[in-house]
Parts: C-alpha cells; sequence; structure tokens
C-alpha cells in the first residue's frame, strides 16, 4: 500500500481556519499532497500551516475573503507560484445563514449565497482554468470537490436559506461536471450530515440542537473525521472516472 497516494499533488482548501477545512488541509498533507490553506482569519491558518510542516508536510498560508470573486483567481496563482501546478481544488468555505424567513435579512441572503454558491462556482471555474492550462486535465488528475450537505436534498429547520444554497452547490456540481467532462475534470460533491464544528456548537448546545440530535437515528453528531476516505478516494489518482457525483456521509441522519 502507498501512503502517500497524493504525493506530487498540489491542493487548494478553502475555509481551511476551523473545522472540516482544517481537517481536510491535515488529510491531504497526509496523504502527500501540497497544500495551499484560504480563508480570512490568516492567524488560524499561519497556525495549521506550521503545524503541517512541522509535520514533515508542504502548506502555505493564503489570506482569501470567497465573496471577493475577483481575489480568488489571484490566490490560485499565488498557491500555484508557491508550489506547482493546481490539481485537488476543495470548495469548502461555507456560512449557515441561519434564520426564520420572517426575519431574514437581505445581507445574511446575500452573503450565504456570494459564500455558499458564487464562490463555488468561481473556485470551480478559477481551479478549471489553471487545469486545463497546466496540462493537469488533461493527464487525468484535475480533481473539483465542493462541499455541499445533505441541506442540498433536505428541508433542515431554521436553514432555508442555507439549504437552497447547498442545493445550488449540488446543481453546479454536476452542471461543471457535465460542462468539463470533455476535458477530464471531475467534479463532485461531496455532502455531510450534522458534524460539530463552529458553525453548529451553539445550536447544539441549545435545548433544540439536543432535541434535533435525539431526533437522528443514531441519537448522535458525527466526527470530524467521518469524510477522510470520501475526500481521499475522490482526490486520488484512479477516480478520474467518478465525475457528477454526489458523496452523501450522514450516519443515517437525513433517514
Ligand atoms: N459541520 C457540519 O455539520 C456541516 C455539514 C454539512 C456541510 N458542512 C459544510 O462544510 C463546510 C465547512 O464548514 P464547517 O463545519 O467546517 O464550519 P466552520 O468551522 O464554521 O468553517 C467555515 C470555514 O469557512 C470559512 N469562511 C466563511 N466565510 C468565508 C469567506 N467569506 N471567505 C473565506 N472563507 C470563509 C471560515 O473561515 P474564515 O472565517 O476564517 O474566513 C471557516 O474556515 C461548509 O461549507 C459547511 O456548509 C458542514
Amino acid at each position: 500500500m502507498n501512503d502517500k497516494p497524493l504525493a506530487g499533488r498540489v491542493a487548494v482548501v478553502t475555509g481551511a481556519s476551523s473545522g472540516l477545512g482544517a481537517r481536510f488541509a491535515r488529510v491531504l498533507s497526509q496523504a502527500g499532497a501540497s497544500v495551499a490553506v484560504m480563508a480570512r482569519r490568516t492567524d488560524r491558518l499561519e497556525a495549521l500551516v506550521a503545524e503541517i510542516n512541522a509535520a514533515g508536510g508542504k502548506a502555505v498560508a493564503i489570506a482569501l475573503d470567497v465573496a471577493d470573486t475577483p481575489a480568488i483567481g489571484p490566490a490560485l496563482d499565488q498557491a500555484e507560484a508557491a508550489l506547482g501546478p493546481l490539481s485537488i481544488m476543495i470548495n469548502n468555505a461555507g456560512v449557515g445563514g441561519e434564520g426564520m424567513a420572517m426575519d431574514m435579512t437581505v445581507e445574511t441572503f446575500d452573503q450565504t449565497m456570494a459564500v455558499n454558491v458564487r464562490a463555488v462556482y468561481f473556485g470551480a471555474v478559477e481551479a478549471a482554468k489553471r487545469m486545463i492550462a497546466s496540462g493537469v486535465a488533461e493527464a487525468g488528475e484535475a480533481r473539483i470537490i465542493n462541499i455541499a450537505s445533505i441541506a442540498a436534498f433536505n428541508q433542515l429547520p431554521g436553514l432555508t436559506v442555507y439549504c437552497a444554497s447547498k442545493a445550488a452547490c449540488a446543481s453546479l456540481t454536476k452542471g461543471l461536471a457535465r460542462e468539463w467532462a470533455r476535458p477530464r475534470i471531475a467534479v463532485n460533491a461531496i455532502c455531510p450530515g450534522y458534524i460539530e464544528t463552529e458553525i453548529n456548537s451553539d445550536w447544539f448546545q441549545t435545548e433544540g440542537g439536543q432535541k434535533q440530535i435525539k431526533g437522528f437515528p443514531r441519537r448522535r453528531l458525527m466526527d470530524e473525521d467521518v469524510l477522510d476516505d470520501a475526500l481521499l478516494m475522490l482526490a486520488g489518482r484512479r477516480a478520474h472516472f467518478i465525475t457528477g457525483t454526489m458523496i452523501t456521509i450522514d450516519d443515517g441522519q437525513a433517514l
């Protein structure tokens, strides 16, 4: 068995300053990839980079507000200048957009769509351009992995805007997979159920949150490591024939 299946590959992870994104960066690095981690909280990115590099990996921190669409391309250029041609793009940055419809603000609605939809779309577009230009796509190594959610296919309480944004994320994943089938860029999504991170930890401390957990078939949240295998599989060299797929990992929460 090769314990560095992603050796020689370059990955970008957006929203890597906490939660799942930080986990993805560690897992990709452990599998041998060089990793550019992006988010707004650069102090956290620097700490993650120091940890990865101290463990023998190669990582760089790049400040990026993904809602600033024109900034996405230059951030990817910075990643390629530091690490080499991009072959794995993880569009992970996301916001919760919580709120009941009667209280929803235009600002929260727009920010949720800007981060969860527009940034995923243009993150994929900017990555795809570079993967084609560098020959990574032609070599069958181009992977775009979008982090959607079970919210893409279900209505979750108090999360109508979030659910709509993740449904759009799932839809554009399939659309881009179809569009880029011939240039050989694989575009897939992972659709997690609830994992306790900063995006939801306040909610799960509440009575309502505890009640929601008791309503899940296995009466529990998932741990951050449950997505590792799907991530490595989709990023791996042997997965070039998997495209336009949604992989749901939810411990049966949506059943
Ligand atoms: N946890 C779950 O149960 C769960 C389930 C299904 C799907 N997901 C999805 O998984 C992804 C990661 O969420 P998480 O659970 O790890 O939550 P988290 O700990 O709150 O992490 C969210 C990340 O997104 C980044 N982000 C937010 N707005 C950004 C912006 N404008 N520009 C750049 N980065 C931005 C944050 O970084 P900065 O604030 O530093 O910019 C942070 O690193 C999200 O897409 C979420 O919807 C999570």
